[in-house]
């Protein structure tokens, strides 16, 4: 669970993020922001390349912030995107691979906000994002 403010917060940040997507081939500008466990909360936007599988989105640049810094639990994650220049008026869903990666560092139960504004938001825990999500549970042996 996390209080209006810290979503408010959140989605604040990820709002804001999106002034440094470096987004040359998509001018679709992407800002992330993570509430650690500490309560620290860490921004993120998509950094995109010519080679365009090297691009990474906007809420993996937060989380990898975030654990770079020492920070290796989430407790929500807000995402918001549009094209350069303009507000969101469509959700922008995490891709595949961040949800993977929010499982990595975040509970079944993590809070995951898709944010037009800071009054209009959808909110899902991550296991209706990621269902049936293979995990480090997933390598363990039946005998262990
Ligand atoms: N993008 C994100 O930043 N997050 C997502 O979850 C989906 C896509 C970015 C990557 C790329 O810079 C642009 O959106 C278009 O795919």
């Amino acid at each position: 669970m996390i209080t209006d403010a810290q979503r408010a917060e959140l989605i604040r940040k990820a709002l804001s993020m999106r002034e440094y997507s470096y987004v040359p081939y998509s001018n679709y500008a992407v800002g992330a922001a993570v509430l650690t466990e500490e309560g620290t909360v860490y921004g993120g936007c998509n950094i995109e390349n010519s080679s365009f599988g090297a691009t990474n989105c906007a809420e993996r640049t937060a989380i990898f912030k975030a654990v770079s810094d020492g920070h290796r639990r989430l407790s929500a994650v807000a995402v918001c995107g549009a094209p350069v220049g303009e507000e969101p008026s469509d959700y922008a869903w995490p891709c595949g691979i961040c949800r993977q990666v929010m499982s990595e560092f975040g509970s079944a139960d993590l809070p995951v906000i898709v944010a037009l504004s800071e009054t209009a938001y959808q909110e899902f825990p991550l296991s209706e994002l990621l269902s049936h999500s293979f995990s480090a549970d997933s390598m363990k042996s039946a005998e262990s």
